[in-house]
């Protein structure tokens, strides 16, 4: 579903899509200058110091010409984000993060195919930890598939599969 306004506690946004999630209303809609903050607490809970956006590192996505950042909400809490670029008719997933209280219920799959939606390019790619096999089985889903292996990009021993996508190979899986 796509709408073009709609407001989230009490603020006019631009609603990218909404779905029924746990009986729920999920909403998925840009981040406003007042998420950062929220955003980067989230990353906490979904990865490691280090790999964790910061406010900083928001704001400059956030604010760069090209990028996405989307967030997912049910009532008031901010339950998931992603990130996403592009540049020509190739975009990038970036980050993609759902609190680990709502996970398995379907909000990484709205999210990804939201932002694939919004970015609308002939090859989408991405990469990821080769052990992080919860995400690898949804982009896989997705009909993302491994393309290359960079190693030690995570760190020592700690491996990067690269992922990519066609524009038409298979539909967002889910919608
Ligand atoms: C990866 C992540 C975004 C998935 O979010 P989610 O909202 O739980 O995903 P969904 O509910 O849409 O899952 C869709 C499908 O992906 C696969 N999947 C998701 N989590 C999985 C898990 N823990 N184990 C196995 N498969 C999993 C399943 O096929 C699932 O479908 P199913 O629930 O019908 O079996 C979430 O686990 C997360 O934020 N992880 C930490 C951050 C991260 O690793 N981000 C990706 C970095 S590249």
């Amino acid at each position: 579903m796509l709408w073009k306004g709609g407001a989230v506690a009490g603020h006019t946004v631009r609603l990218v899509t909404v779905q029924r999630i746990a009986d729920r209303d999920l909403w998925v809609v840009p981040a406003t200058f007042r998420d950062l903050w929220p955003l980067a607490r989230l990353q906490r809970t979904c990865f490691e110091p280090r790999q964790a956006y910061s406010v900083f590192a928001f704001l400059v996505l956030w604010a760069w010409p090209g990028v996405r950042v989307l967030t997912a909400r049910i009532g008031d809490e901010l339950v998931g984000s992603v990130v996403g670029d592009r540049r020509g008719r190739h975009a990038r997933v970036l980050n993609l993060c759902v609190s680990p209280a709502w996970r398995r219920r379907g909000i990484g799959t709205v999210l990804l195919a939201a932002l694939e939606r919004e970015l609308e390019a002939d090859l989408y790619t991405l990469m990821v930890e080769d052990k992080n096999s919860p995400a690898i089985a949804l982009y896989r889903r997705f009909g993302y598939v491994p393309v290359a292996e960079i190693r030690h990009y995570y760190g020592r021993n700690r491996h990067g599969v690269l992922m990519q996508k066609r524009r038409g190979e298979r539909p967002s899986w889910r919608e």
